[in-house]
């Protein structure tokens, strides 16, 4: 297998125990979506993917791939080394031309709040289950005024859920529990969120591979 560019921030991202998303077996479950991306898109030879690849968020890159003109998009997290990581593991850093902001969620001014009012899809993976529920709620909100106020803005995602829905305390990590949610809290959640913010939302739901999780 050929060596890759990514292992020194790979490991300063896994020393980090704060970093929920890091897998170093990642690689060897990836699915047949994930490495014809990295093999048509990132031009990656298949028999190098397992050796490259660690969990990382990879949204940007892949709506890219799909054909969306990436100077459209925007990408945003609390830690730019994610960023970094993102080009490493496409190698798009000279081509993909999306916007990452650098940000806590939770505050209310610039970088991120310039964009209030005028993102028309929003897609926020394994993000909300990280937090208990008033702050949901609060992520929530943030997400609704980032969205332009028209009738077909749209939100996206994926989360761990739980048919028995509530508070689940973290894995590793001090404080606060993580609230896990069934389709019926999830959508009661977002009707607050509506009353909060005088809009409306429909809900659609899928659910995908149900597997035990421990975080
Ligand atoms: C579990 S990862 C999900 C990443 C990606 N969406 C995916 O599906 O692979 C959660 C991400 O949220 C970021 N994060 C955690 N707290 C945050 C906050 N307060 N503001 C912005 N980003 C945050 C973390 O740095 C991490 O990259």
């Amino acid at each position: 297998m050929a060596e890759t560019d990514i292992h020194p921030l790979q490991t300063s991202v896994a020393n980090d125990t704060k970093v929920s998303s890091y897998n170093k077996h990642i690689g060897s479950k990836l699915g047949d979506p994930a490495r014809r991306l990295l093999e048509t898109y990132s031009k990656i030879s298949s028999d190098e993917i397992e050796k490259h690849v660690y969990a990382i968020g990879a949204a940007s890159d892949k709506i890219s791939a799909d054909g969306a003109p990436s100077e459209h998009l925007y990408g945003s997290d609390l830690r730019p080394e994610f960023f970094e990581l993102g080009y490493k593991l496409f190698r798009d850093e000279d081509t993909l031309q999306s916007n990452f902001i650098v940000g806590d969620v939770f505050d209310p001014s610039p970088p991120l709040s310039a964009l209030d009012g005028k993102i028309d899809i929003i897609y926020a993976a394994s993000f909300l289950r990280l937090f208990g529920y008033e702050d949901q709620i609060r992520v929530c909100k943030r997400i609704v005024n980032l969205l332009k106020e028209k009738k077909d803005s749209v939100v996206l995602g994926r989360q761990v859920g739980n048919a028995n829905a509530g508070e689940r305390p973290r894995r590793n990590g001090p404080t606060k529990a993580r609230r896990r949610h069934n389709e019926e809290s999830f959508k009661k959640m977002w009707e607050e969120v509506g009353n909060l913010t005088e809009s409306r939302w429909r809900m659609g739901h899928g659910a995908g591979m149900i597997r035990p999780c421990f975080d």
